[in-house]
């Protein structure tokens, strides 16, 4: 967004629905009353409903839910991420949106978010049903110094984020399911996928794609997927504006990628943990040679699977379909 027009929102925020003069804004700003005038106009066009009364000032009535790359900075409180935000009403996917724009070298923190997908990925080339409005269809470009074998502990990382937003952002309780389901009432709701160019010992960009179902009635799902997926309206009865939710979850991952650059692995581990669904239980692991049950007994520190038998201990697990 326009700085001014950041600062200008800024400011009226900081008043909440109080009357702001336009001479104290006109002097904060270092712009004329009749610039504010104009920027004010601007902000209605993005859905904004914004009061002027005379020798009173203005004052934020109602701030919109409409994704745009306007409202999506508007009070979004981070230092890096998403400070470039590209919003598309459609697009096939998000992910081949952020892969393009990376190979642009479009900078470390560059979010893609897209009202609707038409050809939504989702993982193990499965599709990710992306209905027009209903949820959260996001990509993340991050260009981190790391090696790529510890890239999985991004996802893991991205799914603590998505939880905390959920967590704080509504009533529902989400649990993350190994590696990367977030489940509501044993439900899917989110999913998480991370693709990236590397080579051998460097990683060129990783592209974080977070699908998040928000507010989708049954119906809008296929029916394949009636007894599988949920959505955070389903769950908890109330309709969720996109906006905040997307600015909670970018916060979170920032704070949360900034912890890991600086601390490691540990602490995200100790949150995903905390979120876990099933820890503690008996699960049945489907690996390329081997179907087994064992206790899912955590994380490590890589971000593998712990699975503890009887005859072999704890293992770690890469790679495997996991039935709970
Ligand atoms: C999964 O299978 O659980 C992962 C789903 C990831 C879906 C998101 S939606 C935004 C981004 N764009 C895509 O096409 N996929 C990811």
């Amino acid at each position: 967004m326009e700085p001014t027009r950041n600062r200008l929102i800024d400011l009226l925020e900081t008043y909440d629905h109080e009357y702001v003069s336009g001479q104290f804004l006109s002097e904060k700003l270092n712009i004329s009353r009749s610039a504010i005038w104009k920027h004010m106009k601007e902000l209605e066009k993005d859905g904004y409903f914004i009061e002027g009364v005379r020798r009173k000032g203005y004052r934020i009535v109602k701030s919109p839910d409409k994704v745009s790359e306007n409202t999506l900075h508007w009070g979004l409180k981070t230092n890096w991420l998403g400070k470039n935000m590209i919003h598309k009403t459609t697009a096939t996917s998000t992910q081949y949106v952020a892969h393009d724009a990376a190979r642009e070298n479009a900078e470390h923190g560059t979010v893609i978010v897209a009202d609707e997908q038409t050809k939504g990925k989702g993982r193990m080339a499965r599709v990710w049903h992306s209905t027009k409005h209903k949820g959260i269809w996001m990509s993340i470009i991050l260009r981190p110094p790391i090696l790529p074998a510890a890239a999985t502990q991004l996802t893991l990382l991205t799914a603590t984020a998505l939880a905390n937003a959920i967590a704080e952002g509504t009533t529902a309780t989400p649990a993350i399911k190994w590696p990367n389901d977030i489940m509501i009432n044993d439900k899917k709701t989110a999913g998480i996928l991370t693709e990236m160019q590397a080579e051998q010992d460097r990683i060129h960009y990783v592209i974080v794609g977070i699908g998040l179902n928000v507010n989708h009635t049954r119906i809008e799902f296929p029916e394949g997927l009636h007894q599988k997926a949920t959505s955070i309206k389903l769950e908890t009865g109330i309709e969720h504006p996109t906006v905040p939710l997307i600015q909670q979850i970018l916060q979170y991952f920032e704070h949360a990628y900034d912890q890991y650059m600086t601390a490691g692995f540990s602490p995200i581990k100790t949150k995903w943990e905390s979120y876990g669904y099933k820890i503690g239980e008996k699960i049945r692991i489907r690996t390329k040679h081997n179907v087994f049950e064992a206790i899912f007994s955590g994380v490590a520190e890589d971000g593998a699977l712990l699975a503890e038998t009887e005859a072999e201990g704890v293992q770690k697990i890469y790679s495997a379909e996991v039935e709970w």
